[in-house]
């Protein structure tokens, strides 16, 4: 018999539902908040309101998508955390009610960990290779960006992360300094592509062990623009394309080093890259060149499992369900991840 998994994304900025049947996606609806664009960030009070009035309807589509009837349904797994507490409560609340009018079980998820499962969940069409374990995962998003080890579907190791922004945070706030807009990464991708990455350099952090740090790379970007507004009014419009490729040059090279590295200190050849950053072109590129200069097999994901989806939370959802690990009805948030 098959088993079908409800999944429920609502940890951002993105109201997401999916149905598995198996490990088989059979729909994944998610609804962005363009709310947040003006503002140049999240704005979790509107966040949490948006997450309020998508959540009925996702769900629904998502559920007419997968052809389903709720009936059919085996579980509810939802984001428990790590997000903006506002927008979880919502997701949580929801998933337990429904759970609970089902009469079904309840199955909390890691929004980080599920990033990494993504990589299990299958598209009707083809299926696709996925990871032996152990493998390495570098997940790098808004609010992330970890080296993770992983032996098992929930037994994972963070073996570097960064200490103070994440890379995405890099993309968006260079994007901000430059008048890009918000989210800054697809902006910055775009251009990168007609720009020349060696034009402008920008200091590498020295940080020890597996550990990354991002607010330094900031800071240097935004003295350097200022320095060059003072001799010309127009420099960023005239360099845009150039300034984007070199601090995308310079955040991948960050995170590849650290990445080469953990490669070399565990062996392990198997790599994979989850999270939102991972639609970077360049990142992307960088990471499967490791195929050929380190022996590396490779695992990066389809564009609509870069960024949160709430596919990722049905499939880890599965796993959890096959293990029998339930979560009952007292679960609350959690705003940090604590795997
Ligand atoms: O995983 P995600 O959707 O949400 C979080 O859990 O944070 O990641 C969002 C982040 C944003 O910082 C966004 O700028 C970045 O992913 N991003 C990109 C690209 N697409 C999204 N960064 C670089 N290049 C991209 N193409
Ligand atoms: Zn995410």
């Amino acid at each position: 018999m098959s088993t079908y998994i409800l999944g429920i994304e609502s940890s951002c900025d993105d109201t997401s539902a999916s149905v598995i049947k198996d490990d088989v996606i059979l729909s994944n609806i998610i609804a962005n908040q363009e709310v947040h664009h003006k503002y140049g960030g999240v704005v979790p009070e509107l966040a949490s309101r948006s997450h309020q009035q998508n959540i009925i309807p996702v769900i629904d589509h998502a559920l007419k998508e997968a052809n389903i009837d709720k009936n059919q349904l085996s579980a509810i797994a939802f984001t428990r955390g790590p997000g903006l507490l506002g927008s979880l409560l919502v997701g949580t609340s929801f998933a337990k009610s429904f759970a609970l009018g089902l009469d079904i079980p309840l199955i909390e998820i890691d929004h980080l960990q599920a990033h990494i499962l993504a990589h299990f969940a299958q598209k009707p069409e083809k299926r696709i290779d996925v990871p032996q374990f152990p493998f390495l995962c570098l997940t790098v998003s808004g609010g992330h960006t970890q080296i993770v080890r992983v032996d098992d579907y929930f037994k994972m190791t963070i073996l570097g992360q960064t200490i103070d922004d994440a890379a995405g945070e890099a993309f968006d706030k260079t994007a901000k300094i430059m008048s890009l807009g918000y989210p800054g990464g697809p902006v910055i991708d775009k251009l990168a592509k007609i720009g020349d990455a060696k034009k402008f350099s920008f200091p590498f952090p020295r940080i020890p062990e597996l550990d990354y740090s991002f607010s330094g790379l900031k800071t240097s970007v935004l003295y350097f623009l200022r320095d060059e507004l003072k001799k010309d009014d127009d420099f960023i419009e005239k360099n845009q394309a150039d300034i984007a490729a070199s601090v995308q040059y310079t955040i991948i090279e960050i995170l590849m080093k650290k990445l080469v590295m953990a490669s070399k200190q565990t062996g392990i050849k198997q790599i994979a890259v989850a999270g939102g950053v991972s639609a970077n072109s360049g990142l992307r590129a960088a990471i499967k060149s490791g195929e050929e200069k380190y022996g590396w097999k490779t695992f990066i994901p389809a564009f609509e499992f870069t960024t949160d989806n709430a596919a990722m939370i049905a499939i880890s959802g599965l796993f959890k369900y096959q293990q029998g690990e339930f979560t009952d009805q007292k679960a609350t948030p959690y705003a940090r991840s604590n795997f």
